[in-house]
């Protein structure tokens, strides 16, 4: 079967030592300043970076560069109905330097995509089901002449990823915190698989600690 061109994704995550990406609240305050610095620096090598709708709804996030001069990147957001809110700091921070893509399905309302648009946001359009298929829309991104993203969560799309195996690298650190919480968003949340021989299978590439934290590198098998 001939391979898709696609961009290289790369999750990035921080999580306590339970595996939560937030706290039960959805407070997701984990990483100190020195991670967040790797973590921008990151951002800087990639030409997007890619969010799902609960992460806007629940953070409210930049998705910016605070540490580093950089040449900016696409902000991609992936929200089925198009209900994330037009005053979301993803659209009205630093437009001209972080253009937002903001990613639904063929069946979103014509009208909200033009009040989006009409925000310099731009549209794709992937699959006709409920959700947005992130295959395909891999495949669109890679023809935009983006080659590289890095995901950020949250848990719902990371599981959709790993669901269709399209991680190829991970960023992971380990705050020293345990928080509990059968509620509390985990690093991969979704449907999950039955067999550990259905999991995917990560080569540990680097592990090293700072302070209190570690921090994984991770290659697909
Ligand atoms: N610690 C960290 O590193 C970190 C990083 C990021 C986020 N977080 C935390 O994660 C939490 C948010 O995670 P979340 O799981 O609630 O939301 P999420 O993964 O950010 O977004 C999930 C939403 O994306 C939309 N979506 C559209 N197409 C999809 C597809 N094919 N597969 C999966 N989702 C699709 C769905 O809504 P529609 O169906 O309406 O489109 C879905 O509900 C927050 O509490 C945030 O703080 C933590």
């Amino acid at each position: 079967m001939k391979e898709i061109k696609r961009p290289y994704v790369i999750l990035s995550a921080a999580m306590t030592i339970d595996g939560k990406i937030a706290t039960i609240s959805g407070d997701p305050e984990l990483s100190d300043e020195k991670d967040w610095r790797e973590v921008h620096k990151l951002r800087s090598q990639v030409d997007a970076i890619m969010v799902g709708k609960g992460t806007i709804l629940k953070d409210n996030p930049k998705l910016h560069i605070k540490y580093f001069k950089h040449k900016g990147y696409y902000r991609i957001i992936i929200d089925s109905n198009l209900s994330i809110p037009i005053d979301s700091n993803v659209i009205i921070t630093q437009p001209e330097l972080y253009p937002t893509i903001i990613c639904t399905t063929e069946n979103a309302s014509t009208e909200k995509i033009k009040e989006i648009e009409l925000k310099n946001v731009n549209i794709i359009k992937s699959g006709n089901g409920k959700q947005v298929d992130l295959t395909n829309l891999l495949s669109i991104l890679s023809n935009m002449g983006i080659s590289s993203i890095l995901l950020e969560g949250g848990g719902t799309l990371n599981w959709s990823f790993i669901n269709h195996d399209l991680i190829d690298e991970m960023r992971l650190t380990i705050a020293p915190w345990i928080v509990g919480g059968k509620d509390a968003i985990t690093l991969v949340e979704g449907a999950g698989f039955e067999k550990m021989e259905q999991g995917r299978k990560f080569k540990l590439l680097k592990v090293y600690k700072r302070d209190n934290y570690v921090i994984l590198r991770y290659k697909k098998k």
